[in-house]
């Protein structure tokens, strides 16, 4: 299994995939034009294009792969539910549907023959365009057949597998976003990509009690599993109001923002299939939304990047000559083995290989440069000590994998490495993790929200009072009869 996170809708936790895309995507530079459009060619409708570079914007392949045929595992605090195959194969895809049926799947969460746990995104979907429906229909009839069941077929336990209560689900909590006033026509755009297409806020949105959106809380950050997907509300503080449009265009095309922002796990994971093919227009639009969108503060506030007090590629023989860097790290490990646990050690053993001996990476390899990053500026320390205890994948990146070193490092180690990172590459004035805060941070379970958590039992009082009112009002009618 892939840990891979994409997102999910009700569910406001993190996911693995079986079956997302093994091989990595190469990212284009930040001077290029949006990547070229797989699947979209002349032969092709122009409905059909247009088809294609909808299902890019609203990020299909994140959940149904990028061969449509499905298999992802989205995991829910109900347990795990599976995204299905839906190339047009009859048998096991959608090749029976009609535009209609793939309206309601994508606008109400209606199969035709059931009803859809939110894990398909149709909260958001609900807003979507019927021309912009069409077009991906008729897209959809295009992609190749694949005559194959996804391995795992979702399970969930009672009384989730009662499909039906998604309707209560969908009273509450469709549709998830409301549009706002006083838009000009670039945010509205950028709004209808944000809320219906993209569906940024099924990451950065936090959840109610019902895992709906927390709508006073829109866009202002949530936790996804072991991930954190930052507040990106114009908040100076806590959110990214010290970003340009620029900038946020950049990083969504990219999945960099240089000595800034970097997009791991998930977030690469929508840059690769999603927002770096999307045009500059509409990329644009989003970053002017962006802005335009209530502030809205959290505790998870981001220290300013301090230049001055980051490290400058200062020894150019070390950061540029391999040789010189093999031996200086080997000597690193040599002092670690040897008891060494300085952080500065420790950071050179465990993390200097990949990301160079003062975080600028490797020249020319495809690690992340490290130095001024958001994840390592953050006050909270909690992201960052979830990316070294679980390490850091996705599609964006094509060199080794960081791996996660919670069976390697203990929380002494790690808490030691933290406070090296934070202080050294993100600029902070002082940084003071302790081995305690590595084990809260590590044995920290997301929080179901009451009426998942408590689901099972609320469905059995439930029960037993419907009974007792029925019973009741039998009573009640027989009693009448009786006295009349
Ligand atoms: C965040 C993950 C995610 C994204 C993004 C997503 N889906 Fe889904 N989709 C799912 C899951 C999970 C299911 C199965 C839900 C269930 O079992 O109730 C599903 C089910 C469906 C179904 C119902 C198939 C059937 O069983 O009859 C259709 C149709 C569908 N998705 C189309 C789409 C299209 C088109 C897009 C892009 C516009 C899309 N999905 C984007 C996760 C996703
Ligand atoms: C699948 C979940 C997911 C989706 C969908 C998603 N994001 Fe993110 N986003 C994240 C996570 C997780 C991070 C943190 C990445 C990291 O630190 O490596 C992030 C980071 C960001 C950042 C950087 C913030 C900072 O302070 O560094 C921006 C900006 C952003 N996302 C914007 C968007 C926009 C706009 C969309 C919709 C087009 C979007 N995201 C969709 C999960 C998601
Ligand atoms: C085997 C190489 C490797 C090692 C060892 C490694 N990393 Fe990484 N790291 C990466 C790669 C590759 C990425 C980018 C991940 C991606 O996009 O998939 C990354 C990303 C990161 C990020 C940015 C995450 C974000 O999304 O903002 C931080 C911070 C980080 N690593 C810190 C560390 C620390 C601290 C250590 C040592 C404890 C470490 N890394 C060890 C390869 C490595």
């Amino acid at each position: 299994m892939k840990p891979l996170s994409v997102m999910l809708s009700m569910l406001a936790i993190g996911i693995t995939s079986s079956a997302v895309m093994a091989e990595g995507v190469n990212l284009p530079n930040a001077s290029l034009p949006n990547a070229s459009l797989p699947n979209v060619s002349p032969a092709n409708s122009e409905l059909v294009n247009r088809g294609a570079y909808i299902a890019r914007a609203a990020d299909c392949m994140a959940c149904h792969g990028e061969d449509y045929t499905g298999g992802t595992a989205i995991e829910t605090p109900m347990g795990e539910i599976y995204s299905t195959n839906i190339t047009p194969s009859k048998r096991y895809g959608i090749g029976d549907y009609t535009e209609a049926d793939l309206k309601n799947a994508l606008q109400k969460g209606r199969a035709p023959d059931h009803m859809l746990y939110p894990a398909m995104p149709y909260p958001s979907y609900s807003g979507m365009k019927e021309e912009d429906i069409s077009a991906l229909f008729a897209y959809l009839q295009t992609v190749p057949a694949v005559d194959e069941a996804p391995e795992e077929k979702t399970d969930l336990p009672f009384p989730f597998n009662i499909r039906s209560l998604m309707l209560g689900w969908n009273f509450l909590n469709v549709p998830s976003t409301e549009k706002r006033d006083g838009l000009n026509e670039t945010q509205k755009r950028g709004e209808y990509l944000v809320n219906n297409l993209e569906h940024c806020g099924t990451c950065h949105t936090p959840r109610n009690s019902t895992m709906g959106f927390d709508k006073s809380m829109y866009l202002s950050g949530a936790q996804l599993g072991n991930w954190h997907a930052p507040n990106i509300t114009p908040d100076e503080s806590s959110g990214i109001g010290s970003w340009s449009e620029q900038d946020i265009v950049t990083y969504l095309r990219t999945g960099e923002l240089d000595q800034r922002a970097y997009a791991g796990g998930p977030m690469g994971e929508a840059v690769a299939h999603s927002t770096r093919y999307l045009k500059n227009e509409d990329l644009s639009a989003i970053a002017s939304y962006l802005k335009a969108v209530p502030a809205v503060q959290t505790e998870d506030t981001v220290s300013a990047v301090d230049v001055s007090r980051l490290p400058t590629p200062i020894n150019e023989s070390i950061t540029h000559d391999l040789l010189a860097q093999k031996e200086y790290l080997a000597q690193a490990k040599a002092e670690v083995s040897n008891g060494n646990n300085s952080p500065k050690a420790l950071y050179l053993a465990a993390c200097g290989s990949c990301h160079g001996v003062n975080g600028y990476a490797q020249p020319d390899a495809r690690y992340a440069p490290i130095v001024g990053l958001s994840s390592v500026r953050r006050d909270k320390p909690d992201a960052l000590v979830n990316m070294i205890l679980h390490g850091v994948e996705s599609a964006t990146n094509t060199s080794p994998i960081m791996p996660g070193f919670s069976d390697e490092l203990n929380s002494e180690q790690i808490a030691g490495i933290t406070n090296y990172v934070r202080v050294n590459f993100g600029g902070l004035a002082s940084s003071d993790v302790s081995a305690g805060d590595v084990d809260r941070i590590a044995n920290t379970s997301v929080d179901k929200p009451f009426l998942i958590k408590y689901a099972g039992l609320l469905a059995i009082i439930g029960i037993i009072v419907a009974i007792a009112i029925i019973a009741f009002i039998i009573r009640a009618i027989f009693r009448s009869r009786r006295r009349a």
